[in-house]
């Protein structure tokens, strides 16, 4: 579903990511993780076709992202850092604005937003102003814009940053049914976070960047049956150098 060969990205000679590569398939839920500043961010909007790579290539449920851009964006859906919600604007008002944007086909908008409402749990609120909903609310909205053309592959930029303990559980738990194969289609889920419990909550398969280079790719099964803990992986695949292990 996502095929990333030596992605790179350099802010002059900044070098951002560097040379990232993995695939993820159908069905699999990816946490992907790293400090500050390791490059999170500029993968996944490389990914979702907002960002040029500056070398590397990927492809996103068979679509290259440079060659068939409109092809790969449809088949991906993004919860960006910071979501383009506007505040004034209704919940229900907002997703079919998206759906028309997105190029929902007229005739299946309105049950393309029922079923995004549904899913993320904002039937009850589909009339308020986004803008008076709380933070776990409107992150349920970014979250309900990103799974609207219902795509087969979902990259949420730490979706949970931000939120207190309650809302977190339950925006995981969203997460958690979205990737469920006997509630819909297996999809393909990558999120960022620095929450190592949030990986070990939802994710089977971790990603480590570091510096831009990607450090670590594994099942947490195998990490963690070596009897150490995903923290012991983190601190030691993200020491800076000099610092004594
Ligand atoms: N537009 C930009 N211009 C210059 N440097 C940038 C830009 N965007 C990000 N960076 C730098 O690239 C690095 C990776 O950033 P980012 O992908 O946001 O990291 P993460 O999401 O893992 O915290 C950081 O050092 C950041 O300062
Ligand atoms: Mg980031």
């Amino acid at each position: 579903m996502i095929e990333a060969d030596n992605i790179t990205k350099r802010y002059g000679d900044f070098l951002a990511v560097d040379q990232v590569s993995f695939r993820a398939g159908a069905g699999e839920v990816i946490g992907f993780l790293g400090p500050n500043g390791a490059g999170k961010t500029t993968t996944m909007r490389i990914l979702t076709g907002f960002l040029p790579a500056t070398d590397g290539r990927a492809r996103i449920a068979g679509h290259d992202i440079f060659e068939e851009p409109l092809a790969a964006r449809r088949a991906v859906g993004y919860l960006p850092e910071t979501p383009p919600l506007y505040p004034e604007m209704d919940v229900t008002g907002y997703l079919e604005f998206v759906a028309k944007i997105k190029d929902v086909p007229r005739a299946r908008r309105r049950s393309a937003v029922e079923s995004a409402l549904e899913r993320c749990g904002l039937a009850d609120v589909h009339r308020r102003v986004i803008g008076s909903l709380s933070k776990g609310f409107r992150q349920r909205v970014g979250i309900a814009q990103a799974i609207l053309h219902d795509p087969p592959v979902l990259i949420l930029d730490e979706p949970t940053v931000g939120l207190d303990p309650i809302q977190i559980r339950e925006i995981r738990g969203l997460i958690a049914d979205l990737a469920d194969p006997e509630k819909t289609e297996a999809r393909t889920i990558v999120l960022s976070t620095h929450i190592l419990a949030e990986v070990e909550a939802i994710c089977r398969r971790v990603l480590m960047i570091h510096e831009g280079k990607m450090v670590l790719d594994s099942a947490i099964g195998e990490l963690t049956a070596e009897g150490q803990s995903l923290e012991d992986v983190f601190a030691r695949m993200t020491l800076r150098e000099g610092e004594a292990a």
